[in-house]
């Protein structure tokens, strides 16, 4: 049977998130599956500066190791974002909050070592993570925001690209596909082009779900965002098994049913077919994880609740899906 990556060797490298953990447990299967990796949680503000001016690389720096010993691609996230980040970043040693002018030199001082650090092993970065709202209103009220001003967004790609002019630098987000946010992507991503800002591309996170039927909304997002002449990757790809309004705990289920797997099958089916389709603009699709085993989902939105929304199972082993995936006629 073909890998992953093999499978879509014409197309786009298929990428997966990891940790130093899951890279000592599953680090041969995932170098045979994948293309790339990108750091679950090693690279954000906070496991990288857990203190102001306190750098902590080590975990960062095995990730990257395995990456070069196995010659996988590395995605990097993210810089800039309003979770996973200390407070003490946005107040002065005695309390308060720090001025518009010293927060940006702390953006770009952590922005300038990180990138520089990784720039010879990271060939892209999650610069802008998440900024847009859901509901109504544009931007997202974060420390960043109130601290600096809307223009903190051109300041973490100009930081960027200071200190890596080759890296490929993405605006990322979640529910991007949903119309109402996809637009406000859209216009976001427009407005700091038009500015000279250097962005690259967008990142369509991808978590989604079996309650959807997510292709509609998928195509009409991927024809959109290529009017922008930017690359568009998956990011952070995901199938839950639960709709969203889904806030039950199933107890009774040990495993997934019949019925949520063949579900999950069409689904997976029906987005690959688009991102096949879309190649030309679509310069990778990464995995939120590698396996059934362990998933951020196992804990969000519910606590404790076993999800399963990889194309691998619990043990490894691959599910319909995957077969779905990798047998296609060009
Ligand atoms: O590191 C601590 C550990 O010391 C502590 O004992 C343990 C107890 O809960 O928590 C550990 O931190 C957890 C961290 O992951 C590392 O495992 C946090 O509680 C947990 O909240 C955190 O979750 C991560 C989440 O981002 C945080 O917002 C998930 O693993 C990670 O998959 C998720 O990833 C995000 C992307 O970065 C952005 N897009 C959405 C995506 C899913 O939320």
């Amino acid at each position: 049977m073909k890998t992953l990556k093999e499978a879509y060797k014409e197309y786009f490298p298929i990428g997966v998130a990891v940790s130093p953990e899951i890279l000592r447990k599953q680090g041969v299967f995932i170098a045979e599956q994948f293309d790339s990796i990108t750091a679950e949680n090693e690279m954000k503000f906070d496991a990288l500066e857990p203190e102001l001016g306190r750098f902590e690389f080590e975990e960062a720096d095995q990730m990257v190791a395995f990456a070069r010993e196995h010659q996988l691609k590395m995605r990097g996230h993210t810089l800039v974002w309003h979770q996973q980040i200390p407070q003490s970043i946005f107040e002065w040693e005695n309390g308060g909050i720090i001025s518009r002018e010293e927060s940006l030199k702390r953006m770009g001082n952590h922005i300038q070592r990180v990138v520089d650090r990784y720039k010879e092993d990271v060939y892209c970065w999650d610069v802008l993570n998440e900024v847009i709202n859901d509901g109504e209103g544009y931007l997202r009220d974060t420390k960043w925001l109130q601290v600096i001003g809307e223009d903190y967004m051109e300041y973490a790609f100009r930081f960027a690209y200071e200190a890596d002019s080759k890296s490929v630098l993405f605006y990322n987000d979640y529910n991007a596909i949903v119309p109402k946010k996809r637009d406000k992507i859209y216009e976001l991503v427009k407005g700091l082009k038009a500015k000279g800002v250097p962005i690259h591309g967008i990142g369509i996170q991808g978590h989604w779900n079996i309650g959807d039927h997510n292709a509609w909304n998928l195509e009409a997002a991927l024809k959109k965002f290529a009017r922008l002449d930017l690359q568009i990757q998956i990011t952070e790809l995901d199938m839950s098994m639960y709709a969203f309004s889904d806030a039950k705990t199933h107890p009774e289920l040990k495993g997934p049913t019949y019925e949520m797997l063949k579900r999950q099958e069409e689904e997976y089916d029906a987005v690959f077919r688009l991102f096949r389709r879309y190649k030309d603009y679509i310069s990778g699709v990464t995995f939120w994880g590698v396996s059934d085993d362990y998933t951020w989902l196992d804990n969000f939105p519910v606590k404790y609740r076993k999800n399963w929304p990889f194309l691998f199972d619990e043990k490894g082993e691959v599910k319909a899906a995957y077969s779905k995936v990798i047998n296609f006629n060009k």
